[in-house]
């Protein structure tokens, strides 16, 4: 299976390129600094230098040739004020719908965030803003005719990872490390029956495996 990850040099991203390279997929994916694809490769990580917000969609279907799964993991991640967060988070994905369709691939799933994430903290213009793009996302992926399915891990975290997890349409938002958001994804990817579904994922009992098993089923 060739799986393309958009965002292949972030905290998700890397960790979804790896366990899907060790899996034996052909991974591929946008990096935009120039030592982030010299770290890739010695992780054995094959990926290809771009800045999303420089590639229009034909450029990008250009890259995406024979992808089975498009894997959309950037964001702008609080750099660059709202206009990033709009050009990354929004328009960004909006490229690479197009970019989908164009190149002929049925698979897109997205990385998004829990809608009501934080809402017992105070909440800064940005903050709201970038949870405002995350939801416009998903709605503009939720209506086209793409295989979509949509993630929403709670608060990351760079703790190691425990392979349990819940997976589930409505969770109360918690934490996830990025370890578990990469196995769940790994797992996601290999389960194609697993479409057109908005699945939230926090720390849990289960067995990461399972989860997806069991959301495959219903
Ligand atoms: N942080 C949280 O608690 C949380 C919670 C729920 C959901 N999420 C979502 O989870 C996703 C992944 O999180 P993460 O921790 O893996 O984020 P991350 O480490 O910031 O990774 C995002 C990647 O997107 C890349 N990117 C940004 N703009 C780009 C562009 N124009 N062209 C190409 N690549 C670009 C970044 O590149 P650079 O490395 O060059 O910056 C980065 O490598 C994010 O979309 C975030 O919204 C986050």
């Amino acid at each position: 299976m060739k799986v393309f990850i958009v965002g292949i040099a972030g905290g998700v991203g890397s960790r979804l390129a790896r366990l899907l390279t060790a899996a034996g997929d052909r991974v591929d994916g946008l990096y935009r600094r120039p030592e982030q694809g010299e770290r890739l490769a010695a992780e054995g990580v094959h990926a290809t230098h771009g800045d999303l917000t420089r590639l229009d969609a034909p450029a990008l279907a250009e890259l995406l040739h024979g992808t089975d799964v498009l894997v959309f993991a950037a964001g702008a991640g609080g750099e660059g004020g709202t206009a990033a967060t709009t050009a990354i988070d929004g328009t960004g994905l909006t490229t690479a719908i197009e970019a989908a369709r164009r190149a002929g691939i049925n698979r897109l799933l997205l990385v998004s965030v829990f809608p009501e994430a934080w809402r017992d903290r105070e909440r800064s213009d940005t903050f709201e803003h970038y949870i405002d793009v995350k939801k416009r996302a998903d709605a503009e992926l939720a209506d086209t005719d793409l295989d979509w399915t949509i993630l929403r891990p709670a608060a990351l975290t760079d703790d190691a990872g425990t392979g349990r997890i819940n997976l589930s349409p409505a969770l109360v938002h918690t934490d996830i490390t990025r370890d578990d958001v990469a196995a769940t994804l790994a797992e996601l990817v290999h389960t194609p029956q697993i479409h057109h579904r908005i699945l939230e994922l926090t720390q849990g009992p289960e067995p990461i495996a399972d989860a997806v098993r069991r959301q495959a089923r219903n």
